[in-house]
């Protein structure tokens, strides 16, 4: 089945099965391989995406349920101001260890700095509760989002 979508601002024609998650699609269709895949089940962040903005787990959603929705993934969100403030917070704090989680953690950090200009600790963990990191780097990532909220 033919799905025509936009990601990070490009069209993209894709033939895939419908029911092929959009992670799949992004990393071995349109070879965007900054989202990861960590769990497959939706519990650890590793593949989120932004879909008209709003975090979503791509190992969870469906090729067919993404529709008209306009999909950012880690290579584009740095094209938005916020997402440009976050990548350089990020270095700025030298967050990252092992690096595997960083692309899931930086888009839902941007999903929340979109919304909310000014995070709260408690908003923060809220936000960024679904978005597991092995090398515990939480808080760097919370001093980052701090420094790109400004
Ligand atoms: Fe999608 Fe873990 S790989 S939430």
């Amino acid at each position: 089945m033919q799905y025509a979508l936009t990601i990070n601002g490009k069209s993209h024609t894709v033939d895939v099965d419908e029911d092929t998650p959009l992670l799949w699609v992004l990393r071995d269709t349109v070879n965007l391989k900054g989202t990861k895949f960590g769990c497959g089940a939706g519990l650890c962040g590793a593949c989120t995406v932004h879909l008209d903005g709003a975090p979503t787990r791509a190992c969870q959603t469906a090729i067919s349920d993404v529709g008209k929705a306009s999909i950012t993934t880690i290579e584009g969100v740095g094209e938005t101001p916020v997402g440009a403030r976050l990548q350089k917070a990020w270095l700025d704090v030298d967050v990252v260890q092992c690096g595997y989680c960083q692309a899931g953690q930086i888009m839902s950090a941007a999903a929340l700095l979109a919304q909310n200009k000014s995070p709260s600790d408690s908003d923060i963990d809220a936000a960024m509760d679904g978005n597991i990191c092995r090398c515990a780097t939480y808080s760097r990532i919370r001093q980052a989002i701090k420094q790109a909220a400004g």
